[in-house]
């Protein structure tokens, strides 16, 4: 029997350096939107292998703290800033998004991509609050997850998603997403596109030619064949029905 690999994780181990549904376009589009400079404080949570922390280092010289379940991502991620030399400008810490380990206000920027989409049932406003909680008067909440686009396929993407990356997920709709974030008295702005994840054109634009070669070169190897050709699958089926949504919520001052 096949080996129920999380898809994160399996991507992970292809290759794949960006573990989210929109990729750098939605990345991309959330930071320009933070005006970030060196003194902006950032939590990342569900920093994963490093790739965004890493990103906003080299690029403003500011100091992050990133924070994951994942003791063995954050092994890789300590990796990857090792080899950047950027263990001055990143802390990374082994936590729970439900239960930040900081104190209120202490953040300018939190940023949490592919992992609100994961959590169910209340747990995503738990997540929510505790970044409402540690972000300062102002600071700004970027998010980054799935969303279904087609509101009549609810029942057969939750099933088929949860199927498909071997986690259960729950996405919402637009405005599902707008009000998780508007209730807790957020402004938000909302910014929404295709799916990049699987697709060949996103995997070439998010990992480049050679990156995306390679995972597709070892997502054909005889072991990963049968998942990485389901969720190939299941991804390009869905376009019309899922897709991303970036969020940039500010916290009222
Ligand atoms: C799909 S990956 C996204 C990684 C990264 N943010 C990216 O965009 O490439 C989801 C990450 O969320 C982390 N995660 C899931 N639930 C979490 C929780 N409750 N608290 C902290 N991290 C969590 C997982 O360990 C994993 O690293």
């Amino acid at each position: 029997m096949a080996k129920q690999e999380v898809g994160h994780n399996f991507l992970a181990r292809l290759g794949k350096t960006k573990l989210r549904p929109g990729g750098i376009e939605a990345t991309d589009w959330l930071i320009q939107q933070a005006k970030i400079d060196s003194q902006t404080k950032i939590l990342e949570v569900a920093c994963n292998m490093g790739t965004t922390m890493i990103h906003l280092a080299k690029t403003y010289g500011c100091e992050i703290t990133g924070l994951d379940q994942s003791t063995k991502a954050l092994e890789k991620a300590k990796q990857n800033i090792a080899k950047e030399q950027l263990g001055d400008k990143i802390t990374v810490v082994q936590g729970n998004a439900l239960k930040l380990p900081f104190d209120d206000g202490q953040f300018d920027i939190v940023i949490n991509e592919a992992m609100l989409t994961m959590l169910t049932g209340a747990a995503k406003d738990k997540a929510i609050n505790e970044y409402l909680r540690v972000l300062k008067p102002n600071g700004l909440l970027l998010t980054h997850d799935v969303c279904i686009l087609d509101e009549t396929s609810r029942h057969e993407i939750l099933t088929g998603l949860s199927e498909t990356i071997h986690v259960n997920v729950e996405p919402l709709t637009l405005t599902e997403w707008q009000a998780c974030f508007a209730d807790k008295g957020f402004t938000v702005m909302q910014k929404s596109g295709t799916m990049s994840l699987m697709d060949p054109i996103g995997m070439v634009r998010d990992e480049g030619l050679i990156g995306a070669y390679k995972i597709v070169h070892n997502g054909l190897k005889e072991e990963n064949r049968e998942q990485f050709k389901k969720m190939f699958t299941f991804f390009r089926k869905n376009k019309e029905k899922i897709g991303y949504v970036a969020h940039v919520n500010q916290k009222r001052g």
